[in-house]
């Protein structure tokens, strides 16, 4: 009994997501960006910016004059994106950072190096996540998925905030936007249990770290506004796109993804696009507390509306990464 709860539940919960998530590709054309205004001037981070839908988000918004920043923790892969971009693009510039988001000191250190550049920050784009990760730990005793996907993000949001403040003015928000996934459709939230302690399931603790995301952009959200503070905060799902994200599948379900993914995944450039979307749109100025699919609003899980439970998370996490309650 135990065991179905732990881990087939969570694996049925995820394969039916993602069979949702197919059918809805098999029938929808990926949503295809409107005219964007220029960035000239404007400041972006992409975590994770140096593959996969990251590096074709920054890539997009270095092509619409952004000052691109990839924070990745793969240098050499960095700083070839970096080259890349920089080849095609006349106005916009990238340049890469290191951010190991498995390690809160790391997510501190790239804090104040980027500070220390002076430079203001517009939008923010918490894109890095590993996902179905054999169970592991991050520097500070984590679980990988919770403590890279969610909790090094949410020290990295935090710690920026007072810069994406400063940065923003009525009229033009700064934006924050959090890359998280349908699996949240699926995902479980156990406060008492936030690390899959008692029993861990990779699928499980990748919903559940995307459950985290949203819970958490909308408490954010409310933050924001009560202080009247210029910052807006989306969720954005990328539906199912064919990225080096597969790559701990087991052997027999990567074997059956590939005929499927060539047919009905989405390219990177066509999953990142509403993080492009929800990052430079005129449409989405001011607005917040948005979960977007498709270029589109979208109802998240039941549970990610739960406010005592955003509450309870944020407080939590807060606890845990070691940053003042306020
Ligand atoms: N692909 C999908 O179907 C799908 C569906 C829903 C949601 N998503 C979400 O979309 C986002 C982007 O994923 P993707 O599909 O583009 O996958 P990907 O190609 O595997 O990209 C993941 C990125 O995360 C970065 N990353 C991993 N560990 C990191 C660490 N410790 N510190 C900093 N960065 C780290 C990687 O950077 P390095 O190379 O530098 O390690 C890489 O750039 C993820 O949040 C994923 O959960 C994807
Ligand atoms: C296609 O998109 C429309 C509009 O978002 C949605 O109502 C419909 O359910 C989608 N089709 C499938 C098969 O999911
Ligand atoms: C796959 O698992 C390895 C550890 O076994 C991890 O380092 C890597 O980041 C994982 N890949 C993804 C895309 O999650
Ligand atoms: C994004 O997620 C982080 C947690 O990983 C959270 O701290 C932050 O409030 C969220 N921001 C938005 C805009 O969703």
């Amino acid at each position: 009994m135990r065991w179905l709860v732990c881990f087939l539940l969570p694996i049925v919960r995820l394969y039916l997501v993602g069979f949702k998530v197919l059918l809805y590709q098999l029938f929808n054309r990926s949503f295809a960006l409107p005219v964007l205004p220029r960035q000239n001037g404007r400041v972006a981070i992409v975590t994770g910016g140096a593959r996969g839908m990251g590096f074709e988000t920054s890539r997009h918004l270095a092509s619409l004059g952004m000052h691109v920043v990839i924070a990745g923790n793969e240098e050499d892969e960095g700083l070839a994106a970096v080259k890349k971009i920089q080849e095609e693009t006349d106005q916009g510039k990238a340049e890469f950072m290191y951010l190991d988001l498995a390690s809160l000191k790391s997510v501190r250190q790239f804090v104040q190096r980027f500070k220390a550049k002076g430079l203001p920050l517009h939008v923010l784009i918490n894109n890095a996540g590993v996902m179905l990760v054999p169970e592991r730990k991050t520097e500070d005793g984590f679980e990988l998925h919770f403590g890279l996907n969610y909790l090094g993000h949410f020290l990295l949001t935090n710690l920026l905030l007072d810069t994406l403040r400063k940065s923003g003015q009525s009229g033009q928000c700064s934006r924050i936007i959090n890359v998280s996934s349908a699996t949240h459709y699926g995902g479980r939230l156990d406060l008492s249990d936030l690390q899959g302690g008692s029993c861990y399931c990779a699928h499980g603790a990748y919903s559940q770290s995307k459950l985290a995301l949203v819970l958490f952009t909308y408490h954010l959200q409310e933050r924001l506004w009560a202080r009247a503070d210029p910052v807006t905060a989306n969720a954005v799902d990328p539906g199912m796109v064919d990225t080096a994200l597969y790559e701990n599948l087991s052997s027999p379900a990567k074997l059956a993804k590939k005929p499927v993914a060539r047919l009905l995944f989405r390219t990177p450039a066509e999953g990142a696009s509403t993080a492009i979307y929800a990052a430079a749109a005129s449409e989405v100025e001011g607005a917040g507390g948005l979960y977007l699919y498709n270029g589109r609003k979208t109802e998240s899980s039941v549970i990610s509306y739960d406010e005592q439970l955003q509450a309870r998370l944020w407080m939590k996490s807060c606890a845990l990464v070691g940053l003042q309650k306020a």
